[in-house]
């Protein structure tokens, strides 16, 4: 099935600027851009006046959950809640039960998103010392993302903790790794320290400042010696951003932002929010949110990604340390970014930059683009005069509740494209899900 669709009358918000202008998607692809555009009759429109037409957004960092931790998540509500917040791609975290750690786990998990997932996606391959040589030949598979390797334990039971094994796996392969930067032997003293009663206000100080600092100290070294790129997730600190300046390492370090570190701030996060503010590294102080939205301007940032990882009500409700980490997103990032562009702090051009370039360019991904000819015709359509409080029953995912709800809004992306297809309308999906694998530069 072709998809022709002519969007008139919007905003198009493009790399280098606004532009009052049609966008015409032939056969899923970008075929132009102009005033008044000529098309048959018969072609599909959508009347995007008094819109803003931004392009797909591409969600780099999202879990999932399937297989195996089905009650949280799985693929067909994570990606439901993907296209209702504008995202049409997203790369998908190893940390399920069982983890994907090979490729029959890896195609598996394209076999369960066939006709389940409702956005373009693609899965990582966690790394392991069992797989730290063999994964560099699986790392290229069709649709995988690249490696994911965590170096202080999160959810789940994926876990490189020492330089060896981890210089092992960058030595094999050779597409970007991708680190969960925190050092695991610190945290475990940390951990071993808490006491009884501990509330969930101390988990920035528990999972302090030096455990991401060293952790990204060592995995430098590493990248410095083996040549290997790699991409740091999550980044809650300033700390780490100069870090990564001063060591100039080029294109060999890219660095991913969330919008959790960027929109809350300890400690009211959690004296407002209590666990549903709780995720690893941590949501940090207001100096720490201050050098990170510096950071996505003046750099090292060269992304954003949710790390939407959703919990259930039942398992947040459980005592500090005892709730688990993480905060579903991804429904959530664009309407975020409007908020900073309301507030002045972020072009919409930066959103292009930030949420749909960097993304590709982390990860070779191709064919999705920021409204360039020829790529994948993915869009969301913003209404901007939506400046209501965020609902809880706007949102999708199954965790059920976010730290945004009652956020005063800028916009609200009320119709999502995916390759010509309108997949999401007005709070509803449209169809069936039409997800397809990604597909990468190398
Ligand atoms: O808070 C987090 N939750 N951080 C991670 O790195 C993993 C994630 C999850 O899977 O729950």
């Amino acid at each position: 099935m072709t998809h022709d669709l002519l969007i008139h009358g919007g905003r198009l918000i493009l790399r280098d600027g606004d532009r009052e202008a049609d966008l015409l998607i032939r056969e899923g692809k970008v075929a132009s851009i102009g005033e008044d555009l000529e098309v048959s009759p018969d072609c599909p429109r959508l009347d995007a006046s008094g819109h803003w037409v931004f392009p797909g957004l591409i969600d780099p960092q999202v879990h999932f959950r399937e297989p195996g931790l089905e009650h949280k998540e799985d693929l067909a509500s994570g990606s439901l809640a993907c296209v209702a917040g504008g995202v049409t791609a997203f790369c998908e975290m190893p940390n399920t039960t069982p983890p994907t750690t090979d490729p029959a786990a890896l195609q598996d998990k394209f076999e369960r998103a066939a006709g389940r997932a409702s956005a373009d996606h693609a899965f990582f391959l966690g790394g392991t010392a069992e797989n730290a040589e063999a994964i560099g030949e699986w790392e290229s598979l069709p649709g995988c993302a690249g490696i994911k390797v965590f170096m202080g334990s999160s959810t789940g039971n994926l876990l490189i903790e020492d330089d060896p094994t981890l210089e092992r796996l960058l030595r094999s392969g050779k597409r970007r790794v991708t680190v969960h930067s925190e050092d695991n032997p610190r945290l475990s003293e940390r951990y071993a320290g808490i006491t009884e009663g501990t509330s969930v206000i101390e988990h920035p100080t528990v999972r302090d400042v030096e455990c991401a600092l060293k952790a990204t100290r060592r995995l430098l070294n590493l990248v410095e010696a083996t040549g290997r790129p790699v991409h740091l997730l999550h980044v809650s600190t300033g700390d780490e951003m100069q870090m990564v300046l001063e060591r100039d390492l080029g294109d060999l370090v890219t660095v991913e932002a969330t919008p959790n570190h960027l929109f809350l701030a300890a400690p009211e996060c959690y004296e407002v929010h209590g666990t549903w503010a709780q995720m690893n590294p941590p949501v940090r102080d207001v100096h720490h949110q201050d050098a990170l939205r510096r950071a996505l301007v003046e750099g090292p940032v060269t992304c954003i990604g949710s790390d939407h990882a959703p919990h259930t009500p039942e398992e947040k409700a459980k005592p500090y340390p005892h709730s688990p980490s993480g905060i579903a997103g991804t429904q959530t990032i664009l309407p975020l970014l409007l908020t900073a562009v309301r507030d002045g702090w972020l072009s919409p051009q930066d959103i292009v930059r930030l949420s749909v370039d960097g993304p590709r360019r982390v990860y070779g991904i191709e064919n999705k683009g920021a409204l360039d000819v020829g790529c994948d015709g993915d869009v969301t359509l913003v209404d901007p005069s939506v400046t209501e409080d965020l609902p809880s029953d706007w949102l999708r995912s199954r965790a059920g509740r976010s730290p945004f709800e009652g956020t005063a809004l800028a916009g609200w992306p009320v119709t999502t494209v995916l390759r010509g297809q309108i997949v999401y309308h007005q709070h509803e999906l449209v169809g069936v899900p039409t997800g397809q694998p990604l597909t990468f530069t190398s």
